[in-house]
């Protein structure tokens, strides 16, 4: 009997579609059905994190997903990242950190990272370690590849003055000029 049912969902912004199995992971439909190879498979039982992607805006590990669960879903896999910041920031200090040696932990643990930053913008180095716990490297040791996050949100935050940096708002409008003078020489409140 043939089980196949279609999904479509929007894979680095574009619509893609495809009939799957039942049982089918999201992360066979993405490498064998519609060819995003980058999603890479590891151990293919949720205990590496290679395998993972955005899936509506949040970390996943694609083997532990069902394709059918994805109907509908935006995934975005490395590949969906063009033009965007954050990820840029992330992959150069990967790659000035010596965070990558074999690469293929890579695009799971740029994911993550990724998707960590987006809901937590100035994390502690523990939490940095907590939040790619579920992504293993077997080459580099995890060091670095903490100090490559961790480069990336302290730079973030030189380039964000913190509020108490910021000049106070002016008390006085247009035209005030001379108050204005005097308020400034008297050291401005
Ligand atoms: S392949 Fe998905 S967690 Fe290892
Ligand atoms: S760089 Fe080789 S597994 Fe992480």
């Amino acid at each position: 009997m043939n089980n196949l049912k279609v999904v479509s969902l929007i894979l680095n912004g574009r619509q893609v579609s495809s009939p799957v199995e039942p049982q089918e992971s999201l992360l066979d439909f993405l490498r064998n059905r519609v060819g995003a190879v980058e999603v890479k498979c590891g151990c293919n039982q949720g205990d590496c994190g290679t395998c993972t992607v955005l899936f509506d805006g949040k970390a996943v590990k694609s083997c532990l997903v069902l394709a059918l669960q994805a109907e509908g879903k935006e995934v975005r896999t490395i590949k969906g990242f063009s033009g965007d910041s954050l990820m840029e920031r992330l992959q150069e200090s990967f790659v000035t950190s010596g965070a990558i040696q074999c690469g293929f932990c890579t695009p799971g643990m740029l994911i993550s990272s990724y998707a960590f930053l987006k809901s937590r913008p100035a994390p502690t180095r523990e939490e940095i370690r907590n939040a790619i716990s579920g992504n293993l490297c077997r080459c580099t040791g995890y060091k670095k590849i903490i100090d490559a996050v961790e480069r990336v949100v302290r730079e973030t935050r030189v380039e964000m003055p913190s509020v108490n940096d910021q000049e106070p708002p002016s008390p006085f409008s247009e035209g005030q000029e001379e108050a204005k003078g005097n308020y400034l020489l008297l050291g401005g409140g």
